[in-house]
């Protein structure tokens, strides 16, 4: 058999193989540049919607509180989007006449639900939660960062497997007082003093010879007095059920 295989044989089977093997990496790796870029994914670019809903305009200028139409998403793993008697409750009275809330009031009319695409999602293998987040400190900023600023809804980044596990290791980067979950104006304290004041008001215990100073400090204080175990929160269960 030896014979058969001489040594430019051998050599022409290594081009082929280091050759294949360099082609499906190439693949590989082309790959997922496409499925990471923004064209596939979608970053940054509304899909079509029955009507233009603004988040800048209802939030940002008229200052309605996220729960009032997500209002699940403290209690379930689903945020939800929300029915048009929601918007009814003040369309009925304002702007009345306007076209681009004609689908609002037709679906409220005729009691047909109004169908939104959907902005972010998630393969079906992976499992999510919201209330688990958002009840522990995690801020919807965190992971829907700038929507505030949206005029027309689009994602703020890719969910890959590795952005998710960023924060499971690392929580105390991103973890705040739950109570400023919803304002996507936070920012921690930058003094020891307003630190501390912060401490306070929402109750949290800290030791008064140790006071945090920033956010990784903050962070370590509310991992540890909201009870995360952080250590489990890269097993691949967590998230693949
Ligand atoms: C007045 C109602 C209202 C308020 C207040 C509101 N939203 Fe929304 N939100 C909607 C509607 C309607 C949609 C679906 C249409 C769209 O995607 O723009 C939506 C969609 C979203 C989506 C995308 C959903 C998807 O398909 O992936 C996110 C994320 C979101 N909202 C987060 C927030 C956050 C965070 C806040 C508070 C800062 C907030 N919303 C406040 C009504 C509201
Ligand atoms: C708490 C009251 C309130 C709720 C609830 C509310 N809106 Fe509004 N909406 C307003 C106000 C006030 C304006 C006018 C804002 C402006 O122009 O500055 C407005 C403006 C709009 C406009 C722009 C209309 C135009 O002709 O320019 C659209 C579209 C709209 N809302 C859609 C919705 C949808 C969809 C919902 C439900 C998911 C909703 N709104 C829920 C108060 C509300
Ligand atoms: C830890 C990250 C994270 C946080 C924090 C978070 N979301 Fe989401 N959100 C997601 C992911 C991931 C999806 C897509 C879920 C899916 O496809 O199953 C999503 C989907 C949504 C949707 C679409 C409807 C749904 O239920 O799937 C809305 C609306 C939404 N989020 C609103 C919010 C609001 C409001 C907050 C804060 C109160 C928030 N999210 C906090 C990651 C997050
Ligand atoms: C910014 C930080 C952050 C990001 C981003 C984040 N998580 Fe989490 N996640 C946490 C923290 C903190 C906990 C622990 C909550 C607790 O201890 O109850 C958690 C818990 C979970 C749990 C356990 C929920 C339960 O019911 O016990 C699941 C599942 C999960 N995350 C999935 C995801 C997925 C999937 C993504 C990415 C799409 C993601 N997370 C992104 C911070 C984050
Ligand atoms: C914090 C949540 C989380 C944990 C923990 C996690 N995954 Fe994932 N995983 C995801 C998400 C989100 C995706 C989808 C990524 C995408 O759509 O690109 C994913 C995708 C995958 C895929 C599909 C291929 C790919 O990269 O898209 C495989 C295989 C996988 N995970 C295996 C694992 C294994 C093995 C572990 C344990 C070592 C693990 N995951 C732990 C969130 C998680």
């Amino acid at each position: 058999m030896a014979q058969v295989f001489r040594r430019h044989h051998n050599t022409l089977a290594r081009v082929f193989v280091v050759g294949g093997l360099l082609a499906i990496v190439g693949l590989a790796v082309g790959g997922s540049a496409i499925t990471r870029s923004p064209w596939w994914t979608k970053v940054g670019e509304p899909p079509d919607q029955p009507v233009p809903f603004s988040h800048k305009h209802h939030y940002e200028e008229l200052g309605i509180d996220c729960r009032y139409c997500h209002w699940s998403v403290t209690q379930s793993a689903h945020a939800g989007v929300p029915s048009s008697e929601v918007c009814m409750t003040c369309h009925s009275q304002i702007w009345t006449n306007s076209p681009l809330l004609q689908p609002v009031r037709d679906s409220y009319n005729n009691e047909t639900p109004l169908v939104w695409n959907k902005v972010n999602n998630l393969p079906e293998f992976v499992y999510f939660d919201h209330s688990a987040h958002v009840n522990k400190g995690i801020s919807c900023a965190s992971c829907h960062g700038g929507i505030e600023k949206m005029h027309l809804t689009h994602k703020s980044q890719y969910f890959s497997m590795q952005w998710c596990l960023d924060c499971h290791r690392n929580p105390e980067k991103h973890i705040r007082p739950k109570e400023e979950v919803f304002n996507m104006y936070y920012k921690p304290p930058r003094t020891q003093k307003e630190m501390q004041a912060m401490l306070d008001k929402y109750g949290i215990p800290y030791d008064p010879n140790n006071i945090p100073r920033d956010q990784l400090e903050l962070g370590k204080l509310l991992v540890k007095h909201y009870n995360i175990h952080k250590e489990q929160l890269s097993d691949c269960s967590i998230c693949h059920r």
